[in-house]
């Protein structure tokens, strides 16, 4: 019954960063199947609030559950293995490896889930085709738009529970930027697994089911 697991509940959450509180006391849910939008000009603490919660920042105070797991107090390789297992993370540059093609980008995130290399890139290749991305261009001769499409096949790869996105549109032109956002928010339709994507742009907000404002006392519904 994993599916009817809620990919994510942050209760109380709190964060400060040497001489400031960047947010106090938040509450979220990300539903399976469904898109949350955090919106927030540049250094309200989005960043830090997905390092947050994927366990890459110790929580001070409040609680972070995803799928099911509690964060505060988990081991490093626990939270390790349940971001490999559960969590699918989306940059704004789109992180890849500019020397390896867009196909290998992907099926190194594959291997981990597939174990098999020739799974792994039959994989790789199938959802390059969905999202129209060459595979054999390297990755450093992508399009921006091409770039992120390959970042979000490369973040489905070990099939998540929770998509994570950090301004994933946030280096694209509107034409692109729509193209990227439409394919992004089909991912919780089609998998049925949680996303949330935080950016400063209103328009890709809109497409979420609900928006949120970070501020300093929380996030405010807009
Ligand atoms: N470890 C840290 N030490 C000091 N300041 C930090 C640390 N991490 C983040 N910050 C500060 O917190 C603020 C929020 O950063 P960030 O989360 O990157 O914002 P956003 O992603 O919304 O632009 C920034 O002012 C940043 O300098
Ligand atoms: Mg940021």
């Amino acid at each position: 019954m994993t599916e009817l697991v809620q990919p994510l509940r942050v209760r109380g959450l709190s964060c400060a960063v040497p001489g400031r509180t960047l947010f106090a006391n938040l509450d979220l849910d990300v539903e399976a199947g469904s898109a949350v939008a955090i919106l927030g000009p540049s250094g309200s603490g989005k960043s830090t609030l997905l390092s947050t919660l994927l366990g890459l920042r110790p929580i001070e105070r409040g609680d972070v559950t995803v799928c099911g797991t509690q964060l505060r107090g988990l081991p490093r390789a626990k939270a390790s293995r349940l971001r490999r297992d559960a969590v699918g993370i989306v940059f704004q540059d789109g992180a890849l490896l500019p020397e390896l093609t867009a196909a290998e980008n992907v099926a190194v995130a594959a291997m981990m889930t597939l174990g098999d290399p020739s799974a792994a890139a039959s994989a790789a290749d199938a959802a390059l085709a969905k999202f129209g991305v060459p595979p054999d261009t390297l990755a450093g001769d992508l399009s921006g738009g091409e770039r992120q499409r390959t970042a979000v096949a490369r973040a489905l790869a070990n099939e998540p529970r929770l998509v994570l996105a950090d301004e994933p549109t946030g280096s694209l032109d509107h034409a692109t930027r729509d193209d990227v956002a439409e394919i992004l928010f089909g991912v919780p339709r089609s998998t049925g697994c949680g996303l949330l994507i935080v950016t400063h742009d209103p328009s890709v907000a809109a497409r979420a089911d609900r928006a949120v404002r970070l501020g300093s006392d929380g996030l405010v519904a807009v």
